[in-house]
């Protein structure tokens, strides 16, 4: 699969350390570009991961987890339909910082590529939205997002294309259903960010504990 994935000044692909993605996003947040650019590029990921969410989990007062929330373009997606309850977690703090005022119940620094610090069996769903993508957040993070997740609640993610194969997600998938730690209810390629001819594998998966 070609690299072809697009970004701030130089691409996302060429990213490797957990210092230069955080860097990178500190600078892409500045005088709000990350959310300019995302428009002008008619990124799609929140709202189609948002839609297929809502048709499986109907409660407004559900508990989500934004595993990568980044300025908080999820939980602007989730508010339209009256989603309340969310808990956003980043390694960047500057577009923390942007998450609009009182969208989120509370907002984390996080490196999601350690343990997570949250109890299991806390969040009705966890939502990752652009996350697992070139040098950013690898399979591993599929066991924390299911431990911290109660008994069939959701998962629901995207997967750049680009990494799919190469970081081993097909793998950790196949392994999370053969194990039975999750069901498989839809994953299908998604348009993404189809304007840079860029798309990602979007999976929605129910917990099984
Ligand atoms: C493409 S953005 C997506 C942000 C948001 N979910 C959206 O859809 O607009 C990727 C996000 O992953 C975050 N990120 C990258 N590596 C991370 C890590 N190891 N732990 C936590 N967040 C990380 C970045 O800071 C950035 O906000």
């Amino acid at each position: 699969m070609a690299q072809k994935d697009v970004g701030n000044k130089v691409p996302i692909y060429k990213l490797k350390k957990t210092d230069e993605v955080m860097k990178y996003y500190d600078e892409w947040g500045e005088e709000n570009k990350y959310d300019k650019d995302m428009v002008d590029w008619n990124y799609t990921g929140p709202k189609e991961t948002t839609e297929v969410f809502i048709r499986y989990n109907k409660d407004k007062e559900a508990k989500i987890y934004d595993a990568g929330c980044g300025t908080g373009l999820v939980g602007v997606e989730l508010k339209k339909y009256g989603y309340k309850n969310f808990f956003g977690a980043d390694l960047s703090q500057k577009l923390l910082n942007l998450v609009p005022k009182n969208l989120y119940q509370k907002l984390d620094k996080v490196d999601l590529n350690k343990p997570i610090d949250e109890t299991d069996n806390t969040f009705d769903a966890v939502m990752c939205v652009g996350t697992f993508t070139f040098g950013h957040v690898k399979p591993p993070a599929l066991d924390e997002f299911i431990r911290i997740t109660k008994n069939k609640g959701l998962i629901c993610f995207t997967i750049n294309e680009g990494i799919h194969e190469e970081y081993g997600f097909d793998k950790k998938i196949d392994q999370l259903n053969n194990d039975n730690k999750w069901k498989e209810i839809e994953f299908f390629k998604s348009d993404y960010i189809a304007s840079k001819d860029v798309n990602a594998w979007l999976g929605l998966y129910e917990v099984i504990k």
